[in-house]
């Protein structure tokens, strides 16, 4: 009998040609979870949550990589590269979600479906909170649901991608 490789991590094997392969983006000032305020936040690191969400990815059949920067220009040019890289997208901007129409175009480039995620509720905080530059880009905006957000996210796109595959 012939003995198939299994996959090393024990996790979903995708078949060739699924669109599987996820980024998520964190903007700025979000490398400094963990000091920030965690009634809004929560309490995890950035290195914490991300390695939450490369696990659930794992459970979902989804590769996840990610990226952060503080720098807007960092940010652009990682959406103008990952064309043709990923699948799909999961994106947490910070404070630029209120007014980066530079970021915005960006993703408009970048064309790729994505979720917008935020940790904590930007509907029930400042009004300056409430305007999202991206939300119009985004297959959903997932706001106030802490690092669980990011688990609805990758299911969204899971489906969404799924939709696109069949
Ligand atoms: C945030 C909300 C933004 O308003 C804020 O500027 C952030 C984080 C969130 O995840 O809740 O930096 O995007």
């Amino acid at each position: 009998m012939n003995s198939v490789p299994g996959p090393a991590s024990g996790g979903h094997v995708a078949a060739a040609g699924t669109r599987n392969r996820i980024s998520v983006l964190h903007g700025v000032n979000l490398d400094q979870l963990g000091r920030r305020p965690a009634a809004h936040y929560g309490s995890l690191t950035l290195m914490q949550l991300e390695a939450r969400i490369s696990d659930w990815g794992a459970e979902l059949g989804l590769t996840v990589q990610f990226f952060q920067t503080n720098h807007e220009g960092a940010f652009v040019e990682e959406l103008h590269r990952l064309e043709g890289t990923v699948d799909g997208l999961v994106v947490n901007p910070g404070a630029w979600t209120h007014y980066s129409w530079a970021i915005r175009d960006a993703l408009e480039i970048a064309g790729l479906p994505a979720v917008e995620v935020h940790l904590s509720d930007v509907h029930a905080r400042e009004e300056w909170r409430r305007t999202s530059v991206i939300r119009e880009l985004c297959v959903a905006t997932i706001a106030g649901h802490g690092p669980d957000g990011y688990r609805e996210a990758l299911v969204r796109l899971r489906d969404e991608l799924g939709r696109m595959s069949a």
